[in-house]
């Protein structure tokens, strides 16, 4: 009698397990669906944050560093691209300046952004709001730089010119995406961190 109450516990147990698992997996999805939907570009914020969704669950403090993270390791992947596009010579005239004039955008895109996730790892309730406007005015110029470099280029057919919007504009959606993950954490984050 006992061993099979034992055993019927024990398989309780192991199903109550299996689905707890299950539901951390399902829930793991439903939480980066969650955090993006403040987003402009959800499909890419999805694609982007989904490996955070078990890491970051319902903080929007973590959402709001992984995103910016995220920004930083996408922006670096640019930026070495333009310098390789700017080692081969592969541009002329206004594209080769525009080349070189994004290439130092970016610099201070990555500067702006490192401060920005020192910052989110250094969260403080004391100086919570100031924080937050720091985060919004770098986050905005790292934006703001990106977007530039866009338009500085001319000849929207060539295939070199569309290959390189294309990626700075998919960059420019992913700091937007973060800046808006910046923005739900200034405004209902507060409480979700625990520091004095
Ligand atoms: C989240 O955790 C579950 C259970 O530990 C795991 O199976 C799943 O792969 C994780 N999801 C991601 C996106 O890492
Ligand atoms: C220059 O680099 C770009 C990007 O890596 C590449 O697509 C292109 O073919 C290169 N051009 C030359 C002339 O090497
Ligand atoms: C973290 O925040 C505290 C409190 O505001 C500050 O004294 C400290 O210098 C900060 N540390 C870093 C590494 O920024
Ligand atoms: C956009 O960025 C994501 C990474 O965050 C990357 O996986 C994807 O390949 C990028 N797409 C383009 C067109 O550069």
């Amino acid at each position: 009698m006992i061993i099979i109450a034992r055993f019927m516990l024990l398989a309780l147990l192991f199903s109550f397990l299996a689905n707890t698992s299950q539901m951390v997996f399902a829930k793991g999805s439903d939480e980066v669906q969650e955090a993006c939907k403040v987003t402009r570009y959800q499909n890419l914020c999805i694609h982007s944050l989904s490996q955070f969704s078990n890491t970051s669950g319902r903080s929007p403090s973590k959402w709001a560093r992984a995103s910016v993270s995220v920004t930083i390791e996408e922006v670096k992947n640019v930026q070495t691209y333009l310098q390789k596009l700017n080692r081969n010579m592969s541009m002329r005239g206004r594209n080769r300046i525009a080349l070189s004039d994004c290439i130092e955008s970016f610099a201070d895109a990555i500067d702006e952004l490192h401060k920005s996730l020192g910052v989110l790892r250094n969260l403080s309730k004391s100086i919570f709001s100031t924080q937050m406007g720091n985060l919004n005015t770098w986050i905005s110029a790292a934006l703001t730089s990106e977007d530039t470099c866009i338009d500085g280029f001319e000849g929207q057919s060539e295939i070199q010119i569309k290959l390189l919007r294309n990626r700075v504009r998919n960059v420019s959606c992913i700091t937007s995406n973060a800046l808006a993950l910046v923005n739900k954490l200034a405004t209902t984050g507060i409480g979700s961190i625990t520091d004095p």
